[in-house]
C-alpha cells in the first residue's frame, strides 16, 4: 500500500502549474476511437485513471504512443475487438465512454461495468436510456453492458437527472448516427464543452454544449485530428484551497478562470484575496477567513468534486459553516477521517455542519476516494506534527505529480510503500 506522509505547519508559497482535466481526458481518449486515423491529444494528465484508461484502449487494439510527456498519439485505424473487459477498464467509472464511442462507430459494444470512487449510488441509466433512444439494444450480462444497434437514428432525449456522464456518452453515440438528435437537460461543465470540440475537431457536427440542449446531425465519417485538452479547475480548486488553509501565497499557473468562477467566489466570499491575470492566478490572505455556507450542484454551481476540499478549509476557520451536497448521496464517508484529525463535523443528511477548530492534530488517516484524498493532503498541511495517508494511490487516481508539485511550494512529504 503506498502512504503519503506529510509534514503539516507548512505556509504554501510560490507557483504550481496545473495539468489537463481529468474528466475531459477520460472521455476525450475514448471519443478518438470514433474516428479512424490518427489523433495527437496534448495536455493529457499523468494520472492512473489515465494510465488504465491508455491500457483498455491497448485491448482493443489501438496503437497508443506515449513517448512525449502529456501527449498520446492514438492510432485507431485498426480496432481488434468492440470488447473492453480487463483488469484496467474495471478500475475507472469512465470505461462506460467506451460503450458510447465504440457504439456510435461500429453499432456494438461490450464493457465491463464501470468501477471508480465509491460515492454514492452511480446509475448509468440515463446512459442506457439515451442508447435505447437512438435504437440501441442494451442487455446486462456476467458483469458487462453489452449494447447493440443495426443503426442509430438520431431522436429527441430528454435527461430526467443532469448528467456528466449520460451528456457525453449520448452525444459519442449520436455522432455518428442518422440524422438529428436533440439532447435536453443537458450537462454544461466545461468537460462536456471540450469534448464537443473535441469531436467537431474530428468532423462531427455538435453545437449548444455549454447549454441546457445539445443538437447533433449526424456525420458520415470522422478523421483524427490534433486536439490540446482544456485545464482542470478541481486541481486548481484544491491547490486554493491549500492556500487558503495555510495562509500561504501562491501563483496558480495555466488555469481557466471562468471554469473557476464558482470556487474563486466562494474563496473570496470567505476572505481570500485573489487576483486574475490572465491564465494565471495569484491567492493569497490578507485577513480572518469567516465562515460560509456551499451548496454543491451541476456547473456552473459549486462542484461537488470541490466538497471535500471546501469542508477541510471550513473545519478550520472559526464559527459554523453549512455544506449541502446535492449530487451524490454518500459523498461524506471521508468526514470520519477528519474527525480523526480534529476536525469537527456532523452530518445530517445531505447536510454537514462544521464547526471550525483551532488546529489539527495529525495522525495515520484513509483515503477512501480521490476527493477525499484530496482533503486529507489540505489538512495534512497544517496539522501538527506528520499526517499518514493511506490508500494514496487514489490521490493518484487525479492529481499529478502531486509531491513534485507539493514540494515546489514548500511542502516537506515523501511517499511510503508499506506491507499490507
Ligand atoms: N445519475 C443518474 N443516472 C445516470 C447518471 C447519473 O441518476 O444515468 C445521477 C448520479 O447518481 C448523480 C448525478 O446524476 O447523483 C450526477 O452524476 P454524473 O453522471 O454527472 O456523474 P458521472 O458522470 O458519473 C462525473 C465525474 C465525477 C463528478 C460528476 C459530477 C467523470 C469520470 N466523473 O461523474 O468526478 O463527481 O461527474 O460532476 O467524469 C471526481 O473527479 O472525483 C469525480 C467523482
Amino acid at each position: 500500500m503506498e502512504q503519503l506522509i506529510i509534514k503539516g505547519g507548512v505556509v504554501l508559497e510560490g507557483e504550481v502549474k496545473i495539468s489537463g482535466a481529468k474528466n475531459a481526458a477520460v472521455a476525450i481518449l475514448p471519443a478518438a476511437l470514433l474516428a479512424s486515423g490518427t489523433s495527437c491529444i496534448s495536455n493529457v494528465p499523468d494520472i492512473m485513471d489515465i494510465k488504465n484508461l491508455i491500457e483498455g484502449l491497448k485491448s482493443l487494439g489501438v496503437s497508443c504512443d506515449t513517448t512525449v510527456e502529456n501527449e498520446i498519439k492514438m492510432d485507431c485505424t485498426n480496432i481488434a475487438t468492440q470488447k473492453a473487459v480487463n483488469e484496467h477498464v474495471k478500475k475507472i467509472r469512465a470505461s462506460y465512454y467506451f460503450l458510447g464511442a465504440l457504439l456510435g462507430r461500429f453499432k456494438k459494444a461490450e464493457v465491463t461495468m464501470p468501477g471508480g470512487c465509491s460515492i454514492g449510488d452511480r446509475p448509468i441509466d440515463q446512459h442506457i436510456k439515451g442508447f435505447k433512444a437512438l435504437g440501441a439494444t442494451v442487455k446486462l450480462e456476467h458483469g458487462l453492458i453489452k449494447v447493440e444497434a443495426e443503426k442509430l437514428v438520431g431522436t429527441n432525449i430528454y435527461l430526467d437527472v443532469i448528467s456528466v456522464g449520460a451528456t457525453i456518452n449520448i452525444m459519442l453515440a449520436a455522432t455518428l448516427a442518422e440524422g438529428k438528435t436533440v439532447l435536453e437537460n443537458c450537462a454544461k461543465e466545461p468537460h462536456v464543452v471540450d469534448v464537443a470540440n473535441f469531436l467537431n475537431k474530428l468532423g462531427a457536427n455538435i453545437k449548444g454544449a455549454g447549454t441546457d440542449t445539445i443538437k447533433i446531425v449526424g456525420v458520415k465519417e470522422l478523421k483524427g485530428t490534433d486536439y490540446s485538452i482544456i485545464s482542470d479547475q478541481i486541481e486548481a480548486g484544491t491547490y486554493m484551497v491549500g492556500v487558503a488553509m495555510t495562509k500561504g501565497d501562491v501563483v496558480i499557473k495555466n488555469i481557466i478562470p471562468k471554469h473557476l468562477e464558482s470556487i474563486t467566489s466562494k474563496l473570496r466570499e470567505v476572505g481570500c484575496t485573489i487576483d486574475i491575470m490572465g491564465d494565471s492566478l495569484r491567492i493569497h490572505v490578507e485577513k480572518e477567513l469567516i465562515p460560509c455556507r456551499v451548496k454543491t450542484m451541476s456547473y456552473p454551481g459549486f462542484p461537488t468534486d470541490m466538497q471535500p476540499q471546501i469542508i477541510s478549509l471550513l473545519s478550520v476557520i472559526k464559527g459554523t459553516s453549512q455544506v449541502n451536497e446535492t449530487v451524490w448521496d454518500s459523498r461524506f464517508q471521508y468526514v470520519a477521517e477528519l474527525k480523526r484529525l480534529g476536525a469537527k463535523i456532523s452530518i445530517q443528511g445531505s447536510m454537514a455542519n462544521v464547526t471550525g477548530v483551532d488546529g489539527l492534530s495529525g495522525c495515520e488517516v484513509t483515503a477512501t476516494d480521490l476527493r477525499a484524498g484530496a482533503a486529507l493532503f489540505l489538512c495534512g498541511l497544517i496539522a501538527d506534527g506528520e499526517t499518514k495517508i493511506n490508500n494514496a494511490i487514489y490521490i493518484d487516481r487525479g492529481y499529478e505529480k502531486i509531491e513534485e508539485k507539493l514540494r515546489g511550494l514548500g511542502v516537506d512529504v515523501r511517499r511510503v510503500t508499506k506491507d499490507e
